[in-house]
């Protein structure tokens, strides 16, 4: 069995390399890779206390990625070169340790400067030492300099900061700060096993604390994130994880016994399975275009009970084929791909995936899927469409657009408790009513 000083030297090695795990990943993402992709991928082997900061850090420096970036601008006499990206990454985890995380800042300094040893790049270690006792040094004068424009001081990438500012002008700063915020977790409560009011019964035998979203009869937003196992009776199918905001695309879609519904995008299957919580007695169609998350969705569909009768297939709902292309439906979820800007706090790093040039392919691709499948809705059906993006391109020009061009649609206006009347549509903002940000149109076809 290991001594003190072995567990303690353990702990500092270990420590200094989940900031080196920390700074590789980070690279990665820079390179356009996903945290939950590295995280899936690259975290095998790592001991569950390592993961853990592994998983801080990243998502910190993520979320902060704008305004470390700037701090490493003004700090480096000139920039890195491409193939030491990993280093440039090690610098912004040192500098995240030293602005956000409570590490000691001797501690933070030379365990930054020893996992560049880690990285095998021991000539970076006199440079993370000057930058990160510059920074100590000088890290008022310097952030006044910075935050003195907003994109900075709110961490936001400046294109998004300025599409928010003209599409919101009164709450984009509210809603840049609410980015930055870490996600509560949020359970839906399958109602068709247990009452919210008995499962808030069986968390607080377990001291687990909660409190109900007020606009979501489902929702309950945990006090603590936990791991699922430890939810009362999670792998019986009562409660899955999922945001207040993505809780209230089932009950807009007024499904009703018999029906026939498509969910046109459906992985992983949040919304799928919620439908079917509410809903057995229907004849529901999942597809999705990929293939591996689609698996996700029989899965999920499996645990809460609900998998028997419902059609998982791949398809693209661009080009409806086969089977479920040939049918008309009474109602159709179309939760397309999208910017993903209103759920940002739960996936920081789009703040670094993220490109202007991203957005005009997206509309484009939304267009082409609502086009594409709108002619499956039967006449007098209705067709829910949903982002988890915060831009009006995406949102409600796109359907103003496409109502401008077919005849056969008309909205039918959501009459809510809950978030913003938009021109067409209604839209929760991230961190209101602890939902992150989505956006709802009901689109009728004439009969
Ligand atoms: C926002 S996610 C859907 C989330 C899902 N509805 C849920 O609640 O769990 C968008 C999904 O659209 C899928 N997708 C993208 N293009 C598609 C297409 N042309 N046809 C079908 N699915 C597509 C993506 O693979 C992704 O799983």
């Amino acid at each position: 069995m290991a001594n003190p000083a072995q567990r303690s030297a353990y702990r500092q090695g270990s420590r200094k390399n989940a900031r080196a795990i920390a700074a590789r990943l980070l690279a990665k993402v820079s390179g356009g890779s996903s945290l939950t992709a590295l995280f899936q991928d690259q975290l095998a082997g790592v001991n569950d206390s390592d993961q853990s900061l592994v998983k801080e850090i990243c998502f910190g420096v993520a979320r902060y990625w704008p305004r470390l970036n700037a701090l490493a601008e003004v700090l480096l006499e000139r920039p890195l070169k491409a193939k030491d990206s990993d280093i440039h990454c090690l610098m912004l985890v040192g500098f995240y340790q030293l602005l956000y995380m409570r590490t000691a800042q001797h501690a933070a300094v030379a365990e930054t400067v020893e996992a560049a040893r880690s990285l095998k790049k021991p000539w970076a270690a006199g440079l993370l030492n000057g930058v990160l006792r510059r920074l100590l040094r000088e890290q008022a004068d310097l952030l006044a300099r910075l935050d003195v424009d907003p994109a900075v001081q709110l961490a936001c990438p400046e294109w998004l900061l300025k599409r928010l500012r003209t599409a919101w002008p009164e709450q984009w700063m509210q809603i840049a700060q609410a980015l930055n915020e870490r996600p509560p977790m949020t359970i839906r409560v399958n109602l068709s096993k247990v009452t919210r009011q008995t499962y808030i019964q069986e968390l607080s035998k377990l001291s687990i604390l909660c409190r109900p979203v007020p606009a979501v009869p489902s929702a309950l937003v945990l006090e603590e994130s936990l791991d699922v196992a430890r939810l009362p009776c999670f792998a019986e199918g009562w409660v899955s994880v999922q945001d207040g905001g993505a809780q209230l695309a089932a009950t807009l879609l007024d499904v009703a016994p018999g029906q026939r519904v498509l969910d046109a995008c459906a992985a992983p299957g949040g919304k799928t399975g919620h439908l079917l919580e509410l809903t057995r007695d229907i004849e529901l169609t999942a597809i999705d275009v990929d293939p591996l998350r689609l698996q996700r969705v029989s899965e999920n569909l499996r645990r809460l009970g609900v998998a028997e009768g419902v059609s998982v297939v791949q398809g693209d709902a661009a080009k409806p084929a086969g089977a479920w292309g040939g049918a008309e439906y009474d109602r159709i979820l179309l939760d397309v791909p999208c910017s993903a800007t209103g759920v940002i706090r739960r996936h920081p790093d789009i703040k670094v995936l993220r490109r202007e040039s991203d957005i005009a392919p997206l509309v484009a691709r939304q267009r082409e899927i609502l086009c594409a499948i709108w002619p499956r809705l039967k006449p007098g059906g209705m067709l829910l469409y949903v982002t988890c993006s915060l831009l009006p391109e995406e949102n409600h020009r796109q359907i103003e657009e496409f109502l401008a061009q077919q005849p056969d649609a008309r909205e039918r206006p959501i009459q809510a408790s809950w978030g913003e009347a938009l021109p067409i549509g209604r839209q929760t903002l991230p961190g209101e009513g602890s939902m992150d940000g989505f956006y709802y149109a009901c689109l009728e076809k004439l009969g």
